[in-house]
Parts: C-alpha cells; sequence; structure tokens
C-alpha cells in the first residue's frame, strides 16, 4: 500500500497544465490555458485549465476539477491508479508500507482463491461453447432468450453439466486442492460439484476477478429453486456485491447516473442494448454497502422495479438508508408483469429507454403518491402514512432538499405543511438525540479503565471548571447574533438580513451543530427565511417554546456572560465581549468564520481520525480521505489568515 507521505508529494508535485497536456492540446489564453474538452464533442474550445490554481473546468459541459481527478474523469482510473500514474510521470518513488509474512501469506491465500474460480469459469466457458451438450441445451438456451454470443463471452457465462463430479475431478487433477473447492463452495462437502445442469454467470467484483457464481435452472421446475448461488465464502459477501458492477463502473462516471435491476438477465440485456450503467442488487433488497459502491461512481440512483405492488412496497421500506447517503433516488415501475429484461426485449432499446426516462418519479413523491392512493379516505392509515413519508424525508441529509420534499408532498397528500414540518423536526431531533447519545456512550466507554488497568478514582471538578464542550461557544456566539440582531440589515443594497447572510453561510453545517438546542433555532430559523417568515428578536421573546425563550432573554439580558477569563483559562478566542449595538455587519461576519472555522477543525478531525483507521485497515481508501484533508485545511488556513489565527 502507497504511503501517505507518497501520495501527498505526488499530489504537490503534479501541475495541471503538464498532466492535461498528455491528451489535450491546450494554448495560453492570458493565465489561463485552453482546449476541446475531452469530456464532450465541441469545435470552439471552451475546456478551461488554470496552472495557479490548479484545476481545469469546462465551461461548455460542466466538468472540473484537479489532477487525480481529471485522470479519474478521462481514463476511469480509481484513486491509487491515478497517483501510480503520476509518479510514474513524475519520477516519485512510491514508499509502499512492509508487508509483513503474514499479510503477504494472507494475500497469497486470497489470490490462489481468485485463480480457482478463475478456473472454474472457464471450465464452465468450455462446456458451454466447445461441447455437444453444452451447445445444444446451455447455448441454445440463452439464444431463444435473444442473448449473442459477444454478451456471453463478455460476462463470462457458462454451462454446468449434469454430472456428478465432473467438474471437481476436473480441478483435483489439475491441482488444486479439494478443501479450497469445498470452500469456494463450488464442491460440496461430500466431493460433487454444487452446480449442476444449470446455465453459469459468473460474478465479478470491481476489479473483475471472480468471487463467485450464480447457477439458473435450464426448466420450469417448481421444486428446484430458478437460481442457486455461490454461498457466502471468504471472498464472496453477496450483501456487499452488485452484479455487473465491473462492467458498468464506466458507463455509471459518464452517465452520471447507475440504474439498478433486480436480475442477472436484466442487467445482461441492457447491456446488449447498449444501456451499459447498469448492475443488479441479485435479488436481495438493497444493502448499505451496495449503495455506497454505487456512490464512488455517481449520486445518481434510478431503480427499475417490476410491477408487482406488494415486492414494491417491501423494498420502499428498505430505502432509508439510501436517503441517508445522500443519494438521489429515482423510481421506475415497469408495466405488471414485465421485469427490465423483458420488457426490453418486447418493446426495443428505444421504447425502453423513452419509458424509463419519463416514468422516472423522485422516491419520496413515488412512495407519497403510492401510499396516498392506498389510504384515501382512511385516517387511520393516512396517519401511518404520513409517518412513513417523513421517516423517509428525515433521512436526507441536506436541510434544503428537505424542506422542499415536505412542501412537496404535503401538496400530494392533502395536509398541512406545518404538520409534516413538526413531524420531521420531531424525527430529525430524535435522531440527532440517539446520535448524540451513541457518541456519549462511546466517549464513557473510552474513558472507562480498561480490564488491567490499575483504577484511579476521577478527580472531582467543580462545575464551573469545565470547559464548553465542543463548539458550543461558537454555536452560542451565532445564535445570540440571530437573536439579538437577525432582523437588522446586513446589505442594504442588496436588502439582505442579518439572519438571511448568515444562514446562508451556515446551510450546509446545519445538522452539524454539537448543541441540540442551537442547532435546533438555526434549522428553524432557517426554514422560517424560507418562507418569509421574519427571524428577529420579537419573534423569539414570543417563541411557543419555553427553552427558547428562556435562552433568548439571557441571551439579551447579559451581554457579559462569558468572563473575561475565559478567553485565558480555555484559550477560546473571543472578538467582542459586549453586544453589537449597530455593527452586526462586522460582528457576525466574524462569528460565522470562527464557527465555520471550528466546524472545520472538527471535520479535520474526524478525518484524520478516518485515515488511520482505514490505513490500518490496510484500504486503499483512505488515499481518497487524504484528498480531502488537503482540502480541508487549504479551507481552514484561508479562514484562519482571515481571521487573524494562526494555525500551525
Ligand atoms: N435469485 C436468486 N435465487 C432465486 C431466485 C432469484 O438468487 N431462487 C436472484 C437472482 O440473482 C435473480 C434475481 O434474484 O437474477 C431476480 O430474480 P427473478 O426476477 O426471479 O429472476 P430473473 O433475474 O428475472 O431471471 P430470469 O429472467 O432468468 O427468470
Ligand atoms: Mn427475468
Amino acid at each position: 500500500m502507497i504511503k501517505p507521505k507518497s501520495v501527498e508529494e505526488v499530489l504537490e508535485t503534479a501541475r495541471i497544465e503538464e498532466v492535461v497536456q498528455d491528451f489535450v492540446n491546450l494554448k495560453r489564453r492570458g493565465v489561463n490555458m485552453i482546449g476541446l474538452c475531452p469530456f464532450h464533442a465541441e469545435k470552439t474550445p471552451s475546456f478551461t485549465v488554470s496552472p495557479s490554481k490548479g484545476f481545469y473546468k469546462c465551461f461548455g459541459c460542466g466538468k472540473g476539477g484537479d489532477s487525480v481527478n481529471f485522470l479519474m474523469e478521462l481514463e476511469h482510473m480509481e484513486f491509487p491508479e491515478a497517483i501510480r500514474y503520476l509518479a510514474k510521470k513524475y519520477g516519485i518513488q512510491l514508499e509502499e508500507t512492509e508487508v509483513s509474512q503474514e499479510v503477504r501469506q494472507e494475500q497469497q491465500y486470497q489470490e490462489s482463491l481468485f485463480l480457482v474460480n478463475e478456473f472454474a469459469k472457464k471450465y464452465y466457458q468450455e462446456q458451454l461453447f466447445n461441447t455437444d451438450l453444452g451447445k445444444s441445451v446451455g447455448l441454445n438456451y440463452f439464444r431463444e432468450r435473444g442473448f449473442r454470443e459477444e454478451i456471453l463471452k463478455k460476462f463470462g457465462l457458462g454451462f454446468a453439466p449434469d454430472k456428478t463430479d465432473a467438474f471437481t475431478l476436473r480441478a483435483t487433477h489439475a491441482g488444486y486442492n479439494l478443501d479450497v473447492l469445498k470452500k469456494l463452495g463450488l464442491t460440496s462437502q461430500y466431493g460433487r460439484d454444487f452446480f449442476r445442469n444449470r446455465v453459469m454467470f459468473a460474478i465479478h467484483n470491481l476489479s473483475g476477478k471472480v468471487i463467485g457464481f450464480g447457477g439458473r435452472i435450464l426448466v420450469k421446475d417448481v421444486k428446484a429453486p430458478k437460481y442457486i448461488n455461490t454461498p457466502e465464502t471468504e471472498i464472496y459477501n453477496k450483501s456487499k456485491v452488485l452484479y455487473g458492477a465491473f462492467f458498468a463502473k464506466r458507463a455509471i462516471r459518464k452517465e452520471d447516473e447507475c440504474i439498478l435491476v433486480e436480475g442477472y438477465t436484466d442487467v445482461l440485456s441492457l447491456h446488449q442494448a447498449g444501456i451499459e450503467n447498469v448492475a443488479a442488487s441479485s435479488g436481495t433488497s438493497l444493502t448499505v454497502e451496495q449503495i455506497r459502491l454505487v456512490k464512488r461512481y455517481t449520486e445518481n440512483i434510478k431503480i427499475l422495479y417490476d410491477g408487482d405492488l406488494a415486492g414494491i412496497k417491501a423494498a420502499l421500506r428498505g430505502m432509508g438508508m439510501v436517503l441517508e447517503q445522500g443519494l438521489n433516488v429515482k423510481i421506475v415501475l415497469l408495466p405488471e408483469g414485465e421485469d427490465p429484461d423483458s420488457y426490453l426485449q418486447k418493446v426495443g432499446v428505444e421504447a425502453f429507454r423513452e419509458y424509463i426516462t419519463q416514468q422516472a418519479k423522485d422516491f419520496i413523491m413515488f412512495q407519497a403518491g403510492l401510499l396516498q392512493e392506498e389510504a384515501a379516505g382512511d385516517p387511520v392509515k393516512k396517519a401511518k402514512l404520513i409517518k412513513d413519508i417523513v421517516e423517509s424525508i428525515a433521512r436526507i441529509p441536506d436541510p434544503l432538499k428537505r424542506s422542499l420534499y415536505v412542501r412537496e408532498c404535503a401538496r400530494i397528500m392533502e395536509v398541512e405543511e406545518q404538520l409534516l414540518v413538526n413531524e420531521a423536526n420531531k424525527v430529525v431531533a430524535y435522531q440527532f438525540k440517539k446520535g448524540q447519545q451513541e457518541e456519549e456512550r462511546a466517549r464513557l466507554k473510552e474513558e472507562a479503565p480498561q480490564p488491567g488497568e490499575v483504577f484511579a478514582p476521577p478527580v472531582p471538578q467543580p462545575r464551573e471548571k469545565q470547559a464548553p464542550t465542543g463548539d458550543e461557544f461558537q454555536e452560542k456566539d451565532i445564535i445570540r447574533i440571530l437573536i439579538a440582531g437577525g432582523g437588522e440589515v446586513f446589505d442594504p443594497e442588496e436588502q439582505v438580513s442579518v439572519a438571511q447572510y448568515i444562514l446562508a453561510n451556515i446551510e450546509d453545517v446545519l445538522d452539524s451543530f454539537d448543541f441540540p438546542l442551537y442547532g435546533r433555532i438555526a434549522r428553524e430559523c432557517h426554514k422560517r427565511l424560507l418562507d418569509n417568515q421574519p427571524v428577529d428578536t420579537t419573534y423569539f421573546l414570543n417563541h411557543p417554546d419555553e427553552e427558547v425563550r428562556q435562552l433568548a432573554v439571557n441571551l439579551l439580558s447579559s451581554p457579559y456572560e462569558y468572563s473575561e477569563n475565559w478567553e485565558k483559562r480555555w484559550d477560546i478566542f473571543l472578538s467582542s465581549q459586549k453586544m453589537p449595538d449597530e455593527n452586526f455587519e462586522k460582528d457576525s461576519t466574524q462569528a460565522l468564520k470562527r464557527f465555520k472555522l471550528r466546524k472545520l477543525n472538527k471535520m479535520i478531525r474526524q478525518n484524520a481520525e478516518k485515515i488511520r483507521q482505514l490505513f490500518e485497515q490496510k484500504s486503499d481508501d483512505y488515499m481518497l480521505y487524504l484528498k480531502l484533508d488537503q482540502k480541508l485545511k487549504v479551507m481552514r488556513n484561508e479562514l484562519a489568515e482571515e481571521l487573524g489565527t494562526v494555525v500551525l
């Protein structure tokens, strides 16, 4: 594995213009360079490279990013691949972590498992294409279903003949260990072939290695299962795999969308028709791991469901975590009795494409509409439905998106918007609290003495000597300004109020408040502004929530609430000790910067922890976080500079 230090060296050395120039002809234009965009067809150049800023941007298609990004987009490299490419280009010797004897053995063992699977795939392929039985039974089956040979070859399809142990014998004669065959699920405990008389689907991981198989029965048999699959093995974990993802990843990136289907044959059909950004969950409901896999390539998912209502409803229930991952989910309902494969073969690719484009509905709207129909005239059902929808909405990380959904769903379901808002807020608050409690528990557990550790009773600390936890201080500052001066004018020319200015700037971190009360207030203000309602002192002093009212009174009446010693004692940077009388502009700008600085520092810390963990787990993914680390630090340092704070 490449050491972080080397990755940083590469990132620092790579010059965007030099990297791009290997693929695109660039001409100087002022401080920038321009050329024809490699990502879309154009005759006049709108692809711009900024050597000083280190990034490229196309004003035609909107693509942009840094050197690594460029390679990942254009050449579809994975992050480590791009780093290796750049290291080679710049002659940088990459330092790799030393692999211990144990790790090496483990790697070799894993490699050997892949090799055996590869052998099996070749065997099944040979049976399909080169034996009489395979040709007449297997190949014929595929042909009748409309699959052409090139697609069969590309996806590594094959045929397992109806013989007790033909494969097992062949493999052991070739020198493969029987125990390994059993471990991989290719051979049963009793030494028989696991897959018999079935057409075979090889299942690949993201780097194209064979990790398992699915075998489909050839006849309609009510007793035997239609598909049997490799059981869970050391290299095959059904819930972490998306069938076809290896063959789809380029297209998913290019189309910036992933189509999800259920079945192996659906993937084959769509691919064959030229729709390549497709993968299958293989019949199970989607898992978080599968979603994360998609998220590496795109944030847009389109799920095609067979037109079977009961199944859809079951599937919808599991969708919360997709929303939690911040993905945009669209649903396409296929006509009754059709799956993607059958429908595509029936109507042809043009009509199919048109159908899945036009019928695609936003997930939440889809859910709202579906349930609304069902609950019409039944108040009990309707109440339950509101709860379900609110649950979904509350899982969306982006607060702005959330409020848009609330509005739209209220319309569809014909209920007061405020009702949905209240319900959604309850869920959000509950989840927030739960998160906090979990954090707290984790913290307490960490602090508890470990077994064998000498138990030292904690030194009692007077309450007031405790430093404010987390970002309480900065958060309070923000709330203080909202309460005291939210209604003031920030920018007379643009007619922007202080509250509008502040909230526009913290929109992206509205959910990362450490202090629930402050977070709640900030989010509520945000919501009010979206609805064109005032956020000012009067509002807070008359707030329906006692706790908020109290806070408002306290903050307004005791401008000196924080002692001057705080700065020395806790190393907190205070810019204003007094309530500003008129200068809300300066005050809010400063408060904002301090607030954001804290949030950035926190993100950097969390990210560092993530890097450490991934690195320990020997996952290359840590490099992605390393890149984020650099970005965060640039932002942090800029901010710190503006604030005049020294960051070490
Ligand atoms: N599946 C499975 N085991 C079964 C049935 C289904 O693992 N006994 C998985 C397979 O991955 C299958 C997917 O669920 O591709 C969807 O099942 P289904 O819709 O029944 O099959 P299709 O994919 O439509 O397969 P075919 O077109 O060959 O009938
Ligand atoms: Mn099917």
